[in-house]
Formats: structure tokens, sequence, C-alpha cells
């Protein structure tokens, strides 16, 4: 099998071996380097990379992904030490500290974990949405980490879809709705963890998650002490710099219409399929079938169940279903991120 593809213009390139392929990586780094756009693996999501430093760069993502001008783009660096490269560390307010950021990076970093910082003013108004405020993170792949090294510049980097469609967990997904658009998508197989990272504003006082993740308020209080949960909030007015953009209602959305059962999620699907409707279902084990359903038995602990969500609502859409019924998860703070994403999705 070839390592190499390329699709209306978009080269497709095979990074998935033990160590990321050097010369691949330098390739996708030219790239990256002229203004180019590459989509690289982490360990969350497929990221659309630009360099977070060019402006025009970072305005081809947006065209790529047809997204809107208000929302801002999360930045990646190679370590915590290019952090103060784009984020200005003396400008945090009491009782936040540069130390506060120190701890946070060393416990969470390389991690699915961004901080909101104040900006440095090198950091072009684009990829910030004009706002004072820039969105850090270190990725925790050594696809992505080995390209960060390479190309020596912070990277913006969205989910690899078009706006408002399902975030790619595969090369595959990024290639159905980007191709043709991009330049090169490095492709290191499936990702580990499956939904986007916790974002925590600290420029808030008390700091703030603006978007859940699999990394938990409470492990994030062990850290930095009490935290304001808001994780239910939708952003204000339209228009307007969203103080997270990830909060519009409607989000990470398959095509299909999605439905949040509140129980197993069983007979609402056999009331669908009985008036002839193409049905997924996203349930548990212990659930007897139901003929006629698209069935996906969903693993019953929350970073397993993260980590096949979008790759199931992709499947589901492939498959062409008019209706997702998904089974209601479980209580508990390590499910919040998955029901924050359910929700999304059904609106
Ligand atoms: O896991 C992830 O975070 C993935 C991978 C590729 O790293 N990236 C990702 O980026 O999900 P994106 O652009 O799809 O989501 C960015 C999120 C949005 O919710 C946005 O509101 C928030 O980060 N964000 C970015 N910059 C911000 C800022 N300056 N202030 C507040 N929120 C910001
Ligand atoms: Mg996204």
């Amino acid at each position: 099998m070839s390592r190499f593809r390329a699709v209306s213009q978009t080269i497709l390139l095979d990074v998935s071996g033990a160590i990321p392929d050097p010369i691949a990586v330098q390739q996708a780094a030219e790239i990256l380097r002229r203004g180019g756009l590459v989509a690289f693996p982490t360990e969350t999501v497929y990221g659309l990379g630009a360099n977070a430093l060019d402006a025009a760069a970072v305005g081809r993502i947006f065209e790529a992904k047809g997204r809107p001008a208000t929302n801002p783009i999360i930045v990646h660096t190679a370590d915590a030490g290019q952090l103060t490269s784009v984020a200005d560390l003396g400008a945090l307010m009491r009782p936040r500290s540069p130390d506060d950021v120190k701890r946070l990076a060393e416990r969470f970093w390389p991690g699915p974990f961004t901080l909101v910082l104040p900006k440095r003013d090198v950091v072009p108004d684009i990829v910030t949405a004009g706002g004072s405020t820039v969105a850090v993170r270190v990725p925790g792949h050594p696809v992505a980490l080995a390209l960060l090294k390479s190309v020596d510049v912070p990277l913006a980097a969205p989910s690899a879809n078009r706006s408002m469609e399902l975030s790619p967990t595969t090369a595959e997904h990024v290639l159905r709705g980007l191709g043709g658009r991009i330049d090169m998508i490095l492709d290191a197989g499936p990702t580990t963890s499956g939904i986007e990272s916790t974002v925590l504003d600290l420029t808030s006082d008390p700091p703030r998650i603006l978007r859940p993740g699999l990394v938990t308020a409470a492990e994030i209080e062990a850290v930095i002490g009490p935290i304001a949960r808001s994780e239910h909030a939708l952003a204000g007015a339209s228009g307007s710099v969203q103080k997270s953009p990830g909060m519009m209602a409607k989000h990470y959305a398959p095509r299909a219409h999605l439905e949040l059962a509140n129980d197993d999620g069983r007979s609402r699907v056999e009331e669908l399929v009985g008036s002839g409707k193409r049905v997924g279902w996203l349930t548990w084990l212990h659930v007897a079938d139901v003929a006629g359903a698209v069935r996906h038995t969903m693993p019953s602990n929350a970073v397993e169940y993260a980590a096949r969500l979008y790759a199931v609502l992709h499947d589901l859409d492939d498959a062409g279903v008019d209706r997702i019924i998904v089974a209601l998860p479980p209580d508990g703070e390590e499910w919040l991120a998955i029901g924050d994403r359910l929700r999304r999705a059904k609106s």
C-alpha cells in the first residue's frame, strides 16, 4: 500500500509508524512555513493547522472551514515554554499568577487541556476574533508534537471539519470534509481521546470552564482551587465575539436529527422503526436489540465512550439514517463533556 495519496490537490501522508516519519513531518512543516494548511492528528480530534503568527495563513483556515470570523482559534505550542511567545502572563489579573499557569501546565500538558490567557501583540487579531485573549494548548500526540517542533512556530488549529459539522477523529473524516480545500493531511489513524479539549478561562475571576472535556473541573480545582462551572451556559449575543464559540448551541452536529432519550432509547427506536424511519441507535450492552435499527453498543466507561462518539456519529451519517436516538448517559462528572456534546448535536 502506498504511503502517499493525493485527492484533488490534498496530499494524504501516512505517519502512523511508532516514530513519526521525519521526512513527512518536514514536508508538512515546509507547507506551514509557506502559509499553507496541514491537518494533523492530536489526541482529541484532528486539527487544521496554520502558522498562528501569519494572518493570511490563518485566514485560509476560516475559508476552508467556512468558519464565522467571530470564532477564535486555539493556538498549539510544542511545549509550555513556547507559551510565553503568544501569551502575556504578566497581564494576568490577581489573584491569578504565572505560577497557576506553571502548575496547570505541569499537571495537564501535553494533553486535552486549553488555557485562555491575555494575548501578546504578535498574535494576529484574526486568531482571537479581535479579542484580547488567546487560547493555548500543548497537544499530547507524537505527530502533533513532532510537527510543532519541526515548524518552530505556534500553530493555530481548530478541529479539521467544515464549520457546524462533526469533528474528525480519523484522516478519512478530514478528507471527506476538507479534501481539495487544504494542502495536506497527516494520517496517524484514529485519535484516542475523541472529544475536544477542556477550555479553561484564566482571565475571569474565578476561572471558568468554557468548554467541558476529559480534564474535569475537580482535577483543575485540585491544582488551582475553586473555579466556576458554567458548562451548560450558552454564548451571549450572536455576532459579538463570543466568550467561547464552542458554546454555540448548534455545533458538533451529525446530518441526521439526533434525539437524547431519557432512558435506554429502546421504546423510541421501536416506535420510529415501526413508522418506517431509518434509525441509528447508541445504547448499552444489556439492552435488547430492535430489528431494523442501526445499533451501536456504546462503552459504559466515559473515556472509552468519548473515544468512540464522533466515529459512531460519522458512521451513522454515512449509513444515511434519518434519526439518531441516544440512550441517556449516566450522571457523574466524567460524563459531563459527553452530555455537553450530545446536547449540542441534538439542537
Ligand atoms: O481538542 C481541541 O481543542 C481541538 C484540537 C484540534 O486541538 N481543537 C478545537 O478547536 O476544538 P476549535 O477551534 O474547534 O475550538 C476552539 C474552542 C472554541 O470553543 C472557542 O470558543 C475556544 O476554543 N476559544 C478559542 N480561542 C478562544 C479565546 N481567545 N477565548 C475564549 N475561547 C476561545
Ligand atoms: Mg470545532
